[in-house]
């Protein structure tokens, strides 16, 4: 172990459940017309995936895909993606989401909406629940982003440090891992 531990609180379990379901109604909106089948990127979006389709009020399917870019217990991007473990079903003609935790230089979202879109779907939209879009090496569409925040490593709400951290109920920075800066609204 490190030593770095989670610090500061960037956002607090209220302001996640708020956001959350300010994100599914907007996605109920979007999605209606046809029932959407909602990929969880593992593992980090578990969490966010579980609160998230608890708060679309309408039909839709979930399945998860297993990537891998980052080594274990490290902060930065290796930049090579892994297809760890694939979709349960095809696509092809259907809406997806992405639920994706977090999109730090982008190349693994990047990666996957490629992938995706070469199984042709109808339509893939991307969600996030935090963007730090000071890294983005990529140029990305995300159509529904959590929160915005700057160059800092964090934890918590499925996010992990090495493996852990993932079950901190909010999401709080690594201590040790960057300056401590404000987090920016949705
Ligand atoms: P990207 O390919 O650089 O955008 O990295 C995306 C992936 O890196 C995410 O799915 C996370 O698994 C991981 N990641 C990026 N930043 C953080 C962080 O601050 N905390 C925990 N995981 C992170």
């Amino acid at each position: 172990m490190s030593g770095l531990r989670p610090g500061r609180i960037l956002v607090s379990e209220a302001e996640l459940q708020t956001r959350v379901h300010e994100l599914g109604r907007a996605i109920a909106r979007d999605c209606a017309a046809e029932a959407p089948i909602l990929v969880g990127v593992l593992q980090g979006a578990f969490l966010f995936m579980a609160d998230l389709i608890r708060a679309i009020p309408i039909d839709l399917t979930t399945d998860f895909i297993g990537l891998s870019s980052y080594g274990s217990g490290r902060q930065q991007s290796s930049g090579q993606v892994r297809l760890v473990s694939d979709l349960s079903m095809p696509i092809e003609g259907r809406q997806v989401l992405i639920v994706e935790d977090i999109v730090d230089t982008g190349l693994t979202l990047a990666y996957l909406k490629r992938n995706l879109e070469s199984r042709r779907p109808e339509r893939v939209r991307v969600c996030v629940l935090v963007d730090k879009i000071e890294r983005r090496q990529v140029e990305l569409d995300l159509d529904y982003v959590g929160f915005t925040i700057p160059n800092v490593f964090v934890v918590g709400y499925g996010l992990d440090y090495g493996g852990l951290y993932r079950n901190l109920p909010y999401i709080a920075e690594l201590e040790g891992a960057s300056v401590p800066r404000r987090v920016s609204g949705p």
